[in-house]
């Protein structure tokens, strides 16, 4: 069902993008390692005299295939073509910088339910997951100087068209919206409707409303007796993921009865307390 290689970036833009930052210069490439590479180097690369540093916030970085895709936790992000592989640099207040991955996760979300109908839903820290199934993935990487904060690179791969069976790292685990939905999804409606919630969501937030509250809703883990793992050779620990703190971190009461408070890992269902 995947659409043949034109530049869907060009038809998003040609047909009118309404954004404020996100997509103030909107870069396109048949084929990168990875877009948050890309990003990165005209995030910090030196633009003529003086020490002015950098492309503009806002500046949008699309590959229709990566070569190194890559996800949270150094793993490998599959980026056949067919799907959205955006990076986006911002430069956020260091107070903002931990809203950047949870708006993403809710433009996502809403991007889905306007363009689908579909209803998705985030699986802590912010796989945004269709049917039980992952549909999209989001990655920030900052760099910071001291106190100050350079840059922030959102990376969001978007599964539209593949056909995730097609390779042993996704069957089972991964979903794309036509697959979901059983129709043709066009790439550039949904590429618009995502940068212009990304937008709408960063302006608020450079406003002082953070898209916590909404981002709690669309949790499906709440509630839920997890288990939580570290991949770095950190172990497991279950319990009930109750809550969030403010920053979107996850509280988890052991089955011990002790908070604790987990900041990275992954999330898979445990099967019920007796
Ligand atoms: C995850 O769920 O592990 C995060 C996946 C993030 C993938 C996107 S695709 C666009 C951007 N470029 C990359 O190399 N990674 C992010």
């Amino acid at each position: 069902m995947a659409e043949s290689s034109v530049n869907f970036v060009s038809a998003t833009i040609r047909r009118g993008l309404f954004t404020r930052v996100v997509g103030r210069r909107v870069l396109f490439y048949q084929e990168l390692g990875s877009t948050m590479d890309e990003a990165a180097r005209l995030a910090q690369e030196k633009t003529g005299e003086g020490p002015g540093v950098g492309t503009i916030e806002g500046t949008v970085v699309v590959a229709e295939t990566q070569t190194q895709g890559r996800g949270r936790l150094g793993r490998n992000w599959v980026s056949p073509q067919g799907n959205i592989y955006l990076s986006v640099v911002f430069r956020p207040t260091m107070e903002n910088l931990p809203f950047l991955s949870l708006l993403a996760g809710v433009a996502a979300v809403q991007t889905i339910g306007k363009i689908t109908g579909l209803q998705a839903r985030i699986k802590w820290p912010n796989d945004v997951m269709v049917g039980g199934l992952k549909a999209a993935g989001i990655l920030v990487e900052s760099v910071i100087e001291g106190d100050e904060l350079c840059y922030a690179v959102l990376g969001i791969g978007l599964n539209v068209g593949f056909d995730p069976n097609q390779s042993v790292e996704t069957a089972g685990l991964a979903t794309s919206l036509e697959s979901a939905t059983g129709r043709r999804i066009p790439r550039e409606e949904v590429l618009r409707q995502l940068l212009q919630d990304l937008d709408s969501l960063y302006l608020k937030l450079q406003h002082g409303q953070s898209p916590l509250i909404q981002w709690r809703e669309m949790l499906e883990t709440l509630g839920r007796n997890v288990r939580v793992s570290w991949s770095d050779g950190g172990g497991s620990q279950t319990g009930i993921a109750e809550d969030i703190d403010d920053i979107g971190n996850l509280l988890l009461r052991l089955d011990g009865g002790e908070l604790i408070t987990v900041t990275a890992g992954d999330v898979t269902l445990a099967p019920p307390r007796s």
